[in-house]
């Protein structure tokens, strides 16, 4: 009698689902929106979490059938931040984004503590110059670089491009790059104005701004380089790591490998590397 009891709780138990609770869940601590199709947000981060900056992780939230709805996300943020943040377009029929958009604080979220990617220091060979090129929120990877001092110990000279539509689609980044031109440990290592090892260099398409047109196009005219008073890009002095949509992607890998750059990965590091920005 006892024993038929037992056997039926069991059953009982593995029948019902558990009540559904945010795994690996994650609290909203800031939330900003930069133009009606970007917004960025910070959240707490697990305390056994250790990435390099320009990785990405998983994240998302429960979707309606009970099952988590997860992207790749760039982790924004550098790795010696104690929150993590997240730089994200809104799609307004995208199944993560369209919720997602909707953060407030206080909200939870899901995040898989497992880091990976390729946009990482110890996938390139040691260089004079780095480049990242970015489009759109392909700009994330480089949030999280530009605000780690190992980039600027490694390299002489830091130049980040970002090429996107409309001017309010770089505020995200001109402020970052701001933040960085003010932060007094950051300081120290980059220099002052015209001594300063970090360059920025934002370009739109689709809006009037001091530089316009595509970054491909101003790399093949010369221009970007005349701009900056920097020699055409070299495997002996550059490397370069790009972050952006996929047409963009390939024409800059196209333009890198006719420089004599080649693909790198962490296993074994070359002179650049490539990772595709976020889509919904
Ligand atoms: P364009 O306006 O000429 O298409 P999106 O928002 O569609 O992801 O695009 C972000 C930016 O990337 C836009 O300024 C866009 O320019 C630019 N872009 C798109 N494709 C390429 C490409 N193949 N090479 C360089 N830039 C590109």
């Amino acid at each position: 009698m006892a024993r038929d009891d037992m056997t039926e709780a069991t059953v009982t138990e593995q029948a019902i689902p558990k009540v559904p609770t945010l795994p690996d869940a994650q609290t909203v601590t800031h939330v900003k929106h930069w133009t009606d199709r970007l917004f960025s947000f910070r959240c707490t981060r697990p305390a056994s979490l250790r990435f390099r900056s320009g990785e990405f992780v998983m994240i998302g939230l429960m979707g309606d059938t009970g099952r988590p709805l997860l992207r790749a996300y760039s982790i924004a943020s550098p790795s010696w931040d104690e929150e993590l943040e997240f730089y994200s377009i809104k799609v307004q029929d995208g199944p993560l984004t369209s919720r997602l958009q909707h953060l407030a604080v206080g909200d939870e979220i899901i995040l898989r503590p497992k880091p990976v990617g390729t946009l990482v220091h110890d996938a390139l060979l040691p260089g004079k110059r780095i480049w990242f090129f970015a489009t759109g929120t392909g700009f994330a990877p480089f949030a999280s670089l530009l605000r780690d001092p190992q980039t600027y110990e490694d390299y002489d000279e830091v130049i980040i491009t970002h090429t996107c539509r409309e001017v309010g689609e770089l505020a995200y980044g001109a402020e970052l790059i701001d933040g960085i031109r003010k932060d007094e440990l950051l300081n120290e290592l980059i220099g002052a104005d015209n001594l300063s090892k970090l360059r920025y260099y934002p370009t739109t398409t689709r809006e009037e701004s001091p530089r316009m047109g595509r970054i491909t196009d101003r790399m093949r005219s010369g221009e970007v380089f005349t701009d900056l008073g920097v020699e055409p890009i070299s495997p002996e002095n550059d490397r370069a790591m790009v972050c952006g949509n996929l047409a963009f992607n390939l024409e800059i890998k196209e333009l890198l490998e006719g420089y004599g750059l080649r693909e790198g990965a962490n296993s074994d590091p070359k002179e650049y590397v490539v990772e595709k920005a976020f889509v919904d």
